[in-house]
């Protein structure tokens, strides 16, 4: 049997984590790449997570380059690539240079893996994935943004400090951009199946809430730069129910085509995700507070994508 191939672009803190989590899964075969002047480090990490595999007992071929030569034939695309905020930055301080790199990068898969999902990381995400939507021309359902993993994971985490139970008995849904305006959504979470509301004040809830929407900041003032375990995490977990058609329900940035009353933006909705990527949106009922947090969110991230067509107006 054919194995996968997964290429990360941008073999830093979040590619590099990307690369461990995907070969010690097994989901395939992993190419890591970064620029020419950062290549030795892609080789470099490349062959240092491959001489763990023996101990870590995974069959997964792991290399480093900076030549899109080997990222033909992927199946999926993980992308990177730009530069992570630091301290004081937010996420919208980073479009400017970031927004060149997903672009450069997104031609160069395109060309390279025409066939491939691309799973954008870089940041400000939801303006990212619309830059590699346009400079890719790749259809809406093989584009897609890894933010809500991420930050439903988040929310999940703090409610399990606050029960005290195990985090695998926590559903939790998220929706909206990756920006400290996401939509948690309390109302459909529950612990095996029994609503949170009745095992938690409704102040400790929202006090979750806070922390997961700030959960990025969070960690950026403890250690200077911003997580990588969790999002590298997110983005494989998305990885895999794309490369094994698991046909998941995941909160992904994905193209909304009317759904949520947001029409032709890629926005943090519950998508099923398959062979084909982004296989369906999932409409779920808001009542009205939540509809309105959502328009407040989905109206930032128009904010950022109409930055992105004034400032490159190839890509409008
Ligand atoms: P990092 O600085 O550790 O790594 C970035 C890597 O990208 C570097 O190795 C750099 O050489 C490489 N790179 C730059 N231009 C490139 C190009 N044109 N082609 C290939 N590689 C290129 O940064 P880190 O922490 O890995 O973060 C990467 C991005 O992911 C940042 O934009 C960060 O904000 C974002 N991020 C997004 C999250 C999400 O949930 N969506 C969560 C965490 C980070
Ligand atoms: C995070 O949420 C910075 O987007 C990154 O950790």
């Amino acid at each position: 049997m054919r194995r996968a191939k997964i290429s990360v672009i941008g073999a830093g803190n979040v590619g590099a984590s990307c690369a461990l989590w995907a070969a010690s899964k097994e989901l395939g075969d992993v190419v890591l790449v970064d620029i020419p002047n950062s290549v030795g480090v892609a080789q470099g990490k490349a062959l240092d997570l491959f001489c763990a595999s023996p101990m870590e007992r995974f069959d997964a071929n792991i290399t480093g380059t900076c030549d899109y030569k080997d990222v033909e034939g992927s199946d999926v695309v993980i992308v990177t690539a730009g530069i992570p905020r630091k301290p004081g930055m937010s996420r919208d301080d980073l479009i400017a240079t970031n927004v060149k790199i997903v672009k450069s990068v997104s031609e160069q898969v395109a060309a390279a893996a025409p066939d491939a999902v691309m799973i954008i990381v870089s940041n400000p995400l939801d303006a990212m994935v619309y830059t590699a939507w346009k400079a890719s021309g790749f259809p809406t359902n093989r584009i897609v943004g890894q933010a809500g993993c991420l930050d439903v994971a988040r929310f999940r985490a703090f409610l399990a400090m606050e029960l005290d139970v195990s985090i695998e008995d926590i559903q939790a849904l998220l929706l909206g951009g990756h920006g400290d305006d996401m939509v948690p959504l309390p109302r459909y979470t529950s612990v095996h199946g029994i609503p949170v509301s009745q095992l938690l004040p409704e102040e400790t809830i929202n006090a979750c809430v806070d922390r997961a929407k700030a959960g990025g900041g969070e960690i950026v003032k403890l250690m200077g730069t911003s997580a990588y375990y969790a999002p590298a995490s997110g983005s494989v977990q998305m990885a895999e129910a794309i490369i094994k058609d698991k046909k998941r329900i995941l909160p992904c940035a994905a193209y909304c085509d009317g759904e949520f009353g947001i029409d032709g933006l890629f926005v943090g909705v519950p998508c099923v995700l398959g062979k084909n990527g982004v296989e369906r949106v999932v409409q779920i009922e808001l009542n009205e507070s939540e509809q309105a947090m959502m328009d407040e969110s989905a109206s930032h991230v128009a904010d950022l994508v109409n930055t992105v067509k004034t400032t490159f107006p190839e890509l409008a």
